[in-house]
């Protein structure tokens, strides 16, 4: 056989050359998803190839980190942290957003309960949660299945802890079996959000909690009240956190527009790689900026005779 990665040359024209594959892939699908979506088009399938293309990419150029979300920071004061020390600034601002919403900014514990992640990504919050905060079991899924092949490869072994390929809006788990159902910024692709709530509802024990962290346009973020109070949950907490999203995002910029540089990209490419990752220069940033897209976390209870694990 003959010795093709022996030269450095090689070895780094290859990972280039994988780089633009993956880099392609990613562009393809997040074409096909937009004109759809422009079309009034939404499908599972669809994002869940998206979202194997973004693995693709994340996981042949990215820095290693397991999140996929836009962040948390609070403007001013330092956000207190009780994480993962060796995690960069983006990671962390990640791994915060989690923290605020799946523990209730450190006042409410899944130690010993049964938790479910909807779109758990590439598992760092799944992971984290499994870690520190000790649930019974922690079952994290999402419709990418290549995100669930790394998520396997990089967090398991892990007592009580699971990755799962399937779809949000149709749960592959029997009534009444969590007491914690969990999305973090996965539900804005559900085409059809109203069967996830409803999902959620059917698979959580009465008094269990719905966390939920996510963006929408800002008119339309009563609907998404609207319909997680009609499909029988109490909101408790609906805590806008657009601001603290801002501030994790121009944190978090410099060095995603410095890594996105250096993968010399095509332009076009470039462009969506940085509003898909919320960069200052995106457009994705001046909505969250300009408020035209809101971003909310909130816990709501199934309406029920106990209740799951609280400490609030
Ligand atoms: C922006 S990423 C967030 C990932 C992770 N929660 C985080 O914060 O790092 C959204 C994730 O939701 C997943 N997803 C989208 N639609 C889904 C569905 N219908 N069912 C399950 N997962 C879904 C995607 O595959 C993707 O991994």
């Amino acid at each position: 056989m003959l010795p093709l990665v022996s030269h450095p040359h090689t070895a780094t024209r290859l990972a280039n050359a994988r780089v633009m594959w993956a880099a392609t892939r990613f562009a393809w699908w997040w074409s096909i998803v937009d004109l759809l979506r422009r079309g009034g088009i939404e499908s599972r399938h669809f994002y869940g190839r998206f979202y194997d293309g973004v693995t693709g990419l994340v996981t042949t150029a990215g820095s290693g980190g397991s999140f996929l979300n836009y962040g948390y920071a609070s403007a001013g004061a330092m956000e207190p942290w009780d994480g993962d020390d060796a995690l960069d600034p983006t990671s962390r601002a990640s791994l915060a957003l989690y923290r605020r919403t799946a523990t209730d900014a450190g006042t409410f514990s899944c130690a010993g309960l049964d938790v479910l992640e909807a779109g758990a990504g590439l598992g760092g919050g799944a992971a984290w949660l499994a870690r520190h905060e000790r649930p019974r079991r922690m079952v994290a899924l999402d419709v990418s299945a290549a995100a669930v092949r790394a998520c396997r490869e990089r967090h398991l072994p892990r007592t009580g802890l699971s990755f799962e390929h399937g779809d949000a809006q149709a749960l592959p788990f029997v009534d009444d079996s969590f007491d914690v159902v969990l999305s973090v910024e996965s539900s804005h692709t559900y085409p059809r959000f109203d069967d996830f709530v409803r999902e959620a509802r059917r698979v959580l024990r009465d008094g269990g909690l719905l966390l939920l962290a996510d963006f929408r346009a800002a008119g339309r973020i009563e609907r998404l009240r609207e319909a997680i109070a009609r499909e029988g949950f109490e909101i408790e907490v609906c805590e806008d956190v657009t601001d603290n999203v801002v501030a994790a995002l121009r944190q978090t910029s410099a060095a995603k527009e410095r890594r996105i540089a250096s993968l010399a990209l095509p332009r076009f490419v470039a462009r969506q790689v940085a509003y898909f990752a919320g960069a200052t220069s995106s457009e994705k940033f001046a909505r969250f900026a300009r408020r035209d897209d809101v971003y909310l976390r909130l816990r709501a209870r199934k309406r029920g005779l106990a209740s799951a694990g609280s400490q609030a």
